[in-house]
């Protein structure tokens, strides 16, 4: 699985193709534990039982991109190798968590890194014992600007009507889905959380909602 999460990491772009990094799989208790020390004693750094240790291999960087690949594509390259392990560890079923607060020096001596090779971040791997959510995200139309000539919104334009009708979906958590009209009967929404969804002309009819909540407010009383 390890091997599979370090070919993920390999897959990522790179400017150029130029593969500038090196990573260091640490299983070692004894190298854990000092790595834990040297990043600030973050608990889930001794737990997990593997450190991935993502580095800049400047060795391996690209000359033709100057200052601009030194500062920027090493960092862009390396963090794309990051999010790929993030995503292949979950898809794999296991936990995982990006960690950049560590001494670069304290890390280099402690792995005995050849010089060149600058660690960016430690992604500690294992099982987790529990599923977090996501923490909340700013709002879509916060954070992007739509260039250009776009059609009405796409769940404004929608003439049909959309229904979701006798099913059990206790439990579920919408996350950015467009619920524009919908129309939702006969389902177990139950515990149920929705965050930054389109609710605009939402109907529901006969659900269970209870312990339903809607950005965080109870909405089971509305039934
Ligand atoms: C560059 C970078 C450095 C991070 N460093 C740490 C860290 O030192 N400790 C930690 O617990 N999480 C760290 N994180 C994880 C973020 O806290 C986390 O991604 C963010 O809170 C959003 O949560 P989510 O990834 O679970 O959605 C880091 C993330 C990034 C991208």
């Amino acid at each position: 699985m390890i091997r599979e999460l370090i070919r993920a990491a390999i897959y990522a772009p790179s400017a150029g193709n130029c593969q500038p990094w090196h990573f260091y799989v640490v299983k070692d208790f004894c190298v854990r534990k000092r790595v834990y020390e040297e990043a600030c004693r973050q608990e889930f750094l001794k737990e997990a039982p593997v450190l991935i240790i993502v580095c800049i291999d400047r060795n391996e960087s690209a000359d033709r991109y100057g200052k601009r690949g030194e500062t920027l594509y090493n960092i862009q390259n390396t963090a794309a190798a990051v999010q790929n392990i993030l995503l292949s560890a979950t898809d794999m079923g296991l936990g995982s968590c990006w960690c950049g607060d560590f001494d670069d020096w304290s890390l280099q001596k402690i792995l005995q890194m050849d010089s060149g090779r600058i660690p960016v971040a430690i992604v500690a791997v294992g099982y987790a014992c529990f599923e977090p959510s996501a923490p909340k995200r700013k709002p879509i139309d916060e954070v992007a600007d739509f260039i250009g000539e776009w059609e009405a919104r796409r769940e404004e334009a929608t003439s049909e009507v959309r229904k979701i009708e006798h099913c059990d979906m206790g439990g579920t958590i919408f996350h950015d889905v467009n619920l524009y009209g919908v129309e939702i009967s006969d389902v177990n929404l139950a515990e149920g959380k929705i965050f930054e969804c389109n609710l605009s002309n939402l109907e529901i009819y006969d659900c269970r909602l209870d312990g339903m909540k809607v950005n965080g407010t109870d909405i089971s009383s509305l039934l």
